[in-house]
C-alpha cells in the first residue's frame, strides 16, 4: 500500500468511529462553525493544534506558518484574522510557538535559504530588538529557546497592533490574546505572555478613530 493510500484508509476508519460515538457528529458540524479559539501556530508537523489541546473538529480555527508569525502585510494571516475576529467572533487568539523551532534556528544563522530569507527577516528583526536578552546565554539551545519565547510575545503584540483586534476590543471587549510555547520534549504547553482586551500599547500603535 502506498503511504498516501493509508491516509485515505485511516480517514474511513476515523469517520466510522466518529459516527459510532456520536451519530449527529457530522450533521451538526456541517451547518455550523462556532469555534471559540483562533490558533496561530508553526507549520511543524509535530505541533498539531487539535491533538495537543485535546480539541475536536469545530473547536479551533487554525492558521499555521513557519515560526507562527503575525506579519502585518501577510494577506493570508490577515484574512484568517479578520474572519475569525469579525465573523466567528472568537473569544481567544493563541499564538503558539515551540522550542527547537527550525524557523527560529534558521533565522539566527547567516545562511541563505533562498525565498524563505524574506520570511526569516521578520524573525531576525525580533532577534535584533532583543539581542541583549539572548546573546549572553551560554548555549545555542538556550539562545534559540529564548528567541522562541520572545518571538511569541512579539507576535502577540503584533496582533494587538492590528486595526482588526483594536476594533474588536473597542466593540466587544474581546478577544483575549495568549502567547504559548509547546515543548517537543515533554508535550507540555506553557503560557509565556498574554494581553487582555484593551491593554494599552505604545500610543504610536493605537488607532484613535476606529
Ligand atoms: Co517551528
Amino acid at each position: 500500500m502506498k503511504t498516501y493510500e493509508k491516509l485515505l484508509l485511516e480517514n474511513k476508519a476515523w469517520a466510522g468511529e466518529k459516527l459510532m460515538d456520536d451519530p449527529e457528529f457530522f450533521s451538526r458540524l456541517e451547518h455550523l462553525q462556532t469555534p471559540e479559539f483562533l490558533w496561530i501556530g508553526c507549520s511543524d508537523s509535530r505541533v498539531p493544534a487539535n491533538e495537543i489541546t485535546g480539541t475536536q473538529p469545530g473547536e479551533i480555527f487554525v492558521h499555521r506558518n513557519i515560526a507562527n508569525m503575525v506579519v502585518h502585510t501577510d494577506l493570508n494571516l490577515l484574512s484568517v484574522l479578520q474572519y475569525a475576529v469579525e465573523v466567528l467572533q472568537v473569544k481567544h487568539i493563541i499564538v503558539c510557538g515551540h522550542y527547537g523551532c527550525g524557523g527560529i534556528k534558521a533565522a539566527m544563522t547567516q545562511h541563505s535559504f533562498g525565498i524563505i530569507n524574506k520570511w526569516l527577516r521578520n524573525i531576525k528583526d525580533v532577534y535584533r530588538y532583543h539581542r541583549h536578552e539572548i546573546d549572553h546565554l551560554p548555549t545555542e539551545e538556550e539562545k534559540v529557546n529564548k528567541l522562541v519565547d520572545l518571538n511569541v510575545q512579539e507576535q502577540v503584540m503584533n496582533l494587538a497592533k492590528t486595526s482588526i483586534v483594536q476594533k474588536a476590543w473597542k466593540d466587544r471587549n474581546a478577544p483575549h490574546l495568549h502567547g504559548w510555547v509547546y515543548s517537543l520534549h515533554d508535550g507540555l504547553i506553557k503560557s509565556v505572555f498574554e494581553m487582555e482586551a484593551n491593554t494599552h500599547l505604545d500610543p504610536l500603535y493605537e488607532f484613535d478613530n476606529l
